[in-house]
């Protein structure tokens, strides 16, 4: 009998790809963030009706500022479109958004649109869509080290660590995702990944497919099966 497939509880993933969709078909890079905001959409979807509680995404990391204008002001305006539209309908569904990153650097009419949808969300608890947005994993370390200082402290704990961290109340990633065949965490995550099966899938981040999310599901439930035994 097929063993049953297992789905994890907080599912991360690093978009990767989008440029080089993009160029495949002689695109500017920005139309390959626009078909990945639509394949973000997907995924949400279908980890809501997998029955996933917890879906993290990285957007925007610490590093990406260092593209073209023209292509950061594409994904902060796709960031703001896509928070008025589609996050606003998870909103209304029950899901709670939230950011984890520095915000208060944004576009002014990003961040407003981003904080509109975290605080109309806060109360729900359907599922949490989690975006990383001008995030780098160890920025948040040091700001929660630093929070600690400021508190007069002078030993900390693991978990004073992961309470200051912007997960705090989240469970740790059960499994990150990087598409487009990269191997590396580029500071996603850092402290929260300590114990995540990482899967590394080649396609590139706009190609991803229902199956295959079905794919990432059952290569977790294997790892899984494995675990803690010989
Ligand atoms: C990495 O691919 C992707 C990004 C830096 C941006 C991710 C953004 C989105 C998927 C859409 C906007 C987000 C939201 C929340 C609506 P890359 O550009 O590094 O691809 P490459 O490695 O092929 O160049």
């Amino acid at each position: 009998m097929e063993d049953k497939l297992k789905i994890p509880r907080h599912i991360a993933f690093i978009m990767d790809g989008n440029g080089r969709w993009a160029k495949k078909r002689g695109l500017p890079r920005k139309f390959g963030h626009k078909e990945g905001a639509k394949v973000l959409r997907m995924i949400v979807e279908e980890c809501k009706n997998a029955g996933v509680e917890y879906c993290s995404f990285y957007a925007f990391s610490t590093e990406n500022w260092k593209r073209s204008q023209d292509e950061i002001d594409s994904i902060f305006d796709l960031i703001k479109k896509f928070a008025d539209e589609e996050l606003d309908k998870y909103a209304d569904a029950g899901y709670k958004v939230k950011c984890m990153g520095d915000i208060s650097v944004l576009p002014e009419e990003t961040r407003n649109s981003l904080i509109k949808i975290v605080e109309k969300s806060k109360n729900n608890n359907k599922m949490i869509v989690n975006l990383g947005i001008n995030y780098g994993g160890r920025a948040e370390i040091v700001n929660a080290v630093n929070y600690i200082l400021s508190q007069g402290l002078n030993k900390i704990d693991e978990q004073m660590l992961s309470d200051c961290m912007y997960t705090c109340n989240m469970p740790d990633p059960d499994v990150i995702v990087r598409t487009s065949g990269e191997k590396r965490l580029s500071n996603f995550m850092l402290w929260q990944s300590a114990y995540s099966e990482l899967i590394f899938i080649d396609d590139l981040w706009p190609d991803l497919k229902k199956e295959t999310l079905y794919k990432i599901f059952e290569e977790y439930s294997k790892r899984n099966r494995r675990f803690g035994k010989e």
